[in-house]
Parts: C-alpha cells; sequence; structure tokens
C-alpha cells in the first residue's frame, strides 16, 4: 500500500484519509512526483511541527502552494510577514470576535428563514457558504449585495493555488484586484472610516505608505483563507454527523460541541496542508533536501498519526481534545480560528433548534483542489 500514492487520483480525492494512510505507511519525508516541480512530503505530527516551527528554515514566501509565487501579504517571511499579521490581528483575537455573536446568530437565522418553506434545500448553498461570506464582507466594510461575485473570486483563487497550470485563473483574479484595489481607493481618504479595509488602505511600513499591490494581496488572502475552510468545515461537520446518525444526539445536547468541532477538524481538515520551501539545503528524516524545494506539509496525515492518537481512523466525538495540525502552527498559525470556530458554533446551535430532524439526500459533490476538503453541494431535507 504504501507505495501508490496519488493525491489528485479519484481515490484520494475522494477519501483523503486514504493518502494519509499510504503517507503514514511509508517514509517519513516521501518524494512526490505527480506534480510539476515534484516536491517532498511530510506526515507525521513531529515532522510537521518540527517544519512549521523553523520559518527561517521552511519559509513560506514562495506560496502556500506547490508553484513558486513571489511573498505578499501573510504569505511572506519576516520582517515582512510581522508588519502584515500585526496590521491585523487585533480584528480575530477573541475579544473582538466574541463581539460578533449576536450578528452572526442574526445571519444564521436569516439564512435559515430563506429555506423554511423548502423540503430540500443544499446546506453548502444556503447556509455553510453564504454565512462566512457575509460576516467577512461586514468586518472588512465590503458590500454584500453580490456575495455570489465572491463566491466565484475566492473558488478562483483557491484553484490557482494547487493547480498545475494556475495561469486559468488570471483574469477572474485580475477582476477580483481590481474590485477591492477600487474599494481601497474610496476607503482611504476617508478618515473617519475605521473598518479594517480603510485601515489597511491607509497602512504605513517605515514611513512608507503600502503598495496597492500589497493592500489587495492582504485584503485578498484574508477575505479568501477564511470562506472556503470555513464552509467546508460546517459542510464536513454536518455531513459526518448525519451519515454517522449523531445529528440527534447533538440536538439533545448529549455532544460536547468543543470536541466535536475539534473532532471534526482533525478527520475532515478543510486544508488537507499546505507547503513550505526549503531555505538551504536540509536533511529531513534522513533525506537530503536541495535548496528551493517544496515541502508539503500533510495536516491530514498529521491528524491520523497513531503515536498522536489512538484508533485514529475513528470519527469519535467524544474524544479528548488535543491539538490539531488544522490550523497550521508556529508563526503562520491561521489568525481566523477564533471566528471560524464561532460561525461554526453558532451555525451549529441555529441548526439544532431548527432542524432537528434534518436529514442528508445524499453525499453531494467534492469540492474541486486537491489541496482542498470539503463539498461544495449537500443537499438535506428538514424531516
Ligand atoms: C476552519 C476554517 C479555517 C481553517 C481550516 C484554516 C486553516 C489555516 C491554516 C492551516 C493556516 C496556516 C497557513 C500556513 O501555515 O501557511 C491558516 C492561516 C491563516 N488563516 Fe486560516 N483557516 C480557517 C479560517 C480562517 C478564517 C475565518 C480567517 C479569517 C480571516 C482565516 C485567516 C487566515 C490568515 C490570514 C492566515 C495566515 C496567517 C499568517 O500567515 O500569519 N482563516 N489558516
Amino acid at each position: 500500500m504504501a507505495d501508490v500514492l496519488d493525491l489528485m487520483g479519484p481515490d484520494e480525492m475522494a477519501d483523503p484519509g486514504l493518502s494519509a494512510a499510504r503517507l503514514l505507511a511509508g517514509d517519513r519525508c516521501r518524494r512526490y512526483e505527480g506534480f510539476e516541480p515534484p516536491f517532498y512530503i511530510l506526515s507525521r505530527y513531529d515532522d510537521i511541527a518540527d517544519t512549521l516551527l523553523d520559518p527561517s528554515t521552511f519559509v513560506s514566501g514562495h506560496g502556500q502552494g506547490p508553484n513558486f509565487v513571489p511573498p505578499v501579504g501573510v504569505v511572506s517571511d519576516p520582517p515582512q510577514h510581522t508588519f502584515c499579521r500585526r496590521l491585523v490581528q487585533d480584528d480575530f483575537k477573541p475579544a473582538a470576535i466574541a463581539k460578533l455573536k449576536v450578528r452572526l446568530e442574526e445571519i444564521a437565522d436569516e439564512l435559515l428563514d430563506e429555506v423554511a418553506g423548502q423540503d430540500v434545500w443544499d446546506l453548502h448553498d444556503h447556509l455553510s457558504f453564504p454565512l462566512p461570506v457575509t460576516i467577512i464582507c461586514e468586518i472588512f466594510g465590503i458590500p454584500t449585495d453580490d456575495i455570489w461575485q465572491f463566491k466565484l473570486w475566492s473558488d478562483a483563487s483557491v484553484a490557482a493555488l494547487s493547480a498545475q497550470d494556475p495561469t486559468v485563473y488570471f483574469e477572474e483574479l485580475d477582476r477580483m484586484r481590481a474590485y477591492i484595489l477600487d474599494l481601497l481607493h474610496q476607503k482611504k481618504p476617508d478618515l473617519d472610516d475605521n473598518s479594517l479595509l480603510a485601515r489597511i488602505a491607509r497602512a504605513r511600513q517605515d514611513d512608507i505608505d503600502i503598495t496597492d499591490e500589497e493592500a489587495v494581496g492582504l485584503v485578498l488572502q484574508l477575505f479568501v483563507a477564511g470562506n472556503e475552510t470555513t464552509t467546508s468545515l460546517i459542510t464536513n461537520f454536518m455531513w459526518r454527523f448525519l451519515d454517522h446518525g449523531l445529528w440527534p444526539d447533538f440536538c439533545a445536547g448529549k455532544i460536547d460541541v468543543d470536541k466535536a468541532i475539534n473532532e471534526s477538524l482533525r478527520f475532515d481538515p478543510p486544508l488537507l496542508g499546505l507547503f513550505r520551501t526549503t531555505a538551504e539545503d536540509v536533511e529531513i528524516a534522513g533525506t537530503a533536501v536541495p535548496e528551493g524545494t517544496k515541502i508539503l506539509t500533510h495536516y491530514a496525515a498529521a491528524n491520523r498519526d497513531p503515536t498522536m492518537w489512538d484508533r485514529p481512523n475513528i470519527f469519535d466525538v467524544a474524544r479528548p481534545i488535543k491539538k490539531v495540525m488544522s490550523f497550521g502552527l508556529g508563526i503562520h498559525f491561521c489568525l481566523g480560528a477564533e471566528l471560524a470556530k464561532l460561525e461554526t458554533k453558532v451555525t451549529l446551535a441555529a441548526l439544532a433548534r431548527r432542524a432537528p430532524n434534518l436529514k442528508l439526500v445524499n453525499d453531494g459533490e467534492r469540492i474541486g483542489p486537491f489541496l482542498f476538503w470539503g463539498r461544495k453541494k449537500l443537499p438535506v431535507r428538514w424531516q
């Protein structure tokens, strides 16, 4: 089993647990030829932790995907990364996020109202996709009138991250950049506007105004990073719970929500892994890896490392909470983890209250990019 690994093949696309099992049965540092340029994959929890905690040897500035791209925004290394992170981090700290709870509850209720009269509806299209997009727009101060347009742009952006040929998405991404740049230019002169977007527009580093490219890049990263991923967390959670017959117990308050969300993140990480690039020649677990090589830190495999978890291939919602790899680690640890968890909790609470008899119609459809794990369709019925 250890010898076949095809991250983009139909079996592993349908069940990333299979990729995890194959990786964990093979070499700790494994060369992967199924992509151009080839890369190495790390799968053991400790190896990945060591890598992510050494950001000067394993850098982010060549992009988080398998392709080499120039640094921008938080996908960069210190000092650029430190500057960008400081600029936005206060808006994502627990105290700031807690203030969004009431608004999130309203959004969840409004979205459920819209499908209240439909026998069958799509959990992705009508709930888990629009909720995170709406709140991130509100955090930024971006109008929410055309969230399907944002969806198209977000999709293009995540598809470009893991595509063999990202250029096919460039036209769409240029339109997104132009839209954001226009908003930044509108907001910059209005000193009374204290929205996150306005503050990014007015940011200065070493007494120099942030460049348009840098500001747009940062906004896009914040915008895209939190959408598809949170959508997938909510959809994956509901998919497993409905499929495993756990939903009635959840609605009856018999399942601890924090443990359940942690287990969903462990078992079904919305991002299966991301990349670093070696800044020098290194030896990893006995394998010599040259400078300038892409390394995939496979979170989904780390989350099933048997040295960390008992019976790792069982979805066990009573499992004690332990730090999963799904939000990364170290200086790039997910800025939006608190927000994602709150969005998920609020959505689950609204569903438990209003849809305790919810049923799965079928398994829907997987999202396309191989690094991401979620469903772009998940049809459900109320009864
Ligand atoms: C379940 C939902 C989410 C998952 C699974 C997730 C996953 C991740 C992961 C794995 C990283 C590490 C990237 C790396 O090491 O290169 C990351 C970073 C990041 N995430 Fe999230 N994320 C989620 C939600 C969000 C949300 C809601 C936001 C809100 C804006 C967000 C914003 C960011 C940002 C800005 C970074 C880059 C931080 C840095 O490089 O310093 N994420 N996320």
